[in-house]
């Protein structure tokens, strides 16, 4: 099944508007306006509006990522915001980085839902899961959440304290942290003969491991695959892989998990990820697959 997946009512997240190849979002009471290169269209709103902006990312010349935030006097530099969906509640710490990024991947609200819905289905008591590109956890915590037993897996360093922080922040414990590198792992695991009973992975185009072990998504991911099918409960599973690099199509991943997991069409949702603004107008934020037992 194809779908189109998109945030709920989410009171601490909204995109207001996006236009030349920039985005402006509410965190929490704090806007923000940086650069988004899917954003080919006219802005919606007027530039009044986005001179409200309390932090604005302005990115360096010749550079595709790293740039300056300009600060409002009221605009700090870390900030935390709440995301209560039914029973899951988490907290989430944001701050402002050299690369526009601010520590959340909202778009991702649904794929959390997800996590947090399959690993209470699980069968297994404590079912265990992997989170692999983890980041600042938040898929982590969904996960756990749900009462699973996680590994939360990534290349560097503070990018695990700051996924501890939110994991305190909302009052959860019990995370197993790996600094390591997601191929090296899994290869590892799969000689080890372990199973997982959620499986989640959310791949950069290019990454690097914590020894420099390069991550370069369309040469790895078919072997990637097929060593996280061998890791997977074949009788008690759920399995998420959400892409968001430019130009990779959600049918990539059709080809790829028919061949390798043999789901039929009828078994998983495949599709692209948005988030809308109150012009109504989809910004498009990556691709998805999902699966369970
Ligand atoms: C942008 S994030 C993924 C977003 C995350 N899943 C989320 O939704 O919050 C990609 C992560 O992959 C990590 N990474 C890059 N190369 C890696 C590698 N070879 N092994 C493990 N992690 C890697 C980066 O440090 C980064 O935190």
């Amino acid at each position: 099944m194809y779908s189109f997946l998109t945030t709920g009512t989410w009171p601490d997240y909204e995109l207001l508007d996006a236009g030349n190849f920039e985005k402006l979002e509410r965190f929490g009471q704090y806007i923000l306006a940086r650069p988004e290169p899917q954003a080919i269209w006219d802005p919606h709103l007027p530039a009044s509006e986005w001179q409200r902006a309390h932090a604005t990312f302005t990115r360096e010349k010749g550079s595709q990522e790293r740039g300056q935030w300009k600060l409002k006097p009221s605009m700090p530099e870390q900030w935390v915001i709440k995301y209560d969906q039914g029973d899951l509640r988490l907290r989430f710490r944001l701050g402002l980085s050299s690369f526009k990024h601010v520590g959340l991947f909202p778009e991702q609200d649904p794929n959390w839902r997800f996590i947090f819905e399959q690993t209470k289905k699980r069968r297994a008591s404590t079912p265990r899961v992997l989170n692999l590109f983890a980041y600042t956890g938040a898929a982590t915590l969904a996960a756990r959440a749900a009462g699973a037993d996680v590994t939360h897996l990534d290349s560097v360093k503070q990018v695990n304290f700051w996924a501890r922080d939110n994991m305190e922040a909302s009052g959860i414990d019990g995370v197993r942290w790996l600094v390591e590198d997601a191929m090296k792992y899994v290869r590892r695991e799969v000689k080890r003969g372990s199973k997982y009973q959620g499986l989640i992975l959310d791949p950069p185009a290019y990454g690097r491991g914590p020894n420099g072990e390069k991550w370069q998504l369309e040469d790895e991911l078919n072997e990637m695959l097929k060593l996280c099918q061998q890791l997977l409960d074949p009788q008690d599973h759920f399995f998420l892989i959400n892409l968001y690099s430019l130009g990779f199509s959600a049918l990539i991943l059709d080809n790829l998990t028919t061949a390798t997991f043999g789901v039929s069409a009828g078994q998983r949702e495949i599709g692209e990820i948005y988030l809308h603004d109150q012009g109504q107008r989809k910004l498009p934020l990556g691709t998805f697959c999902r699966f369970a037992t």
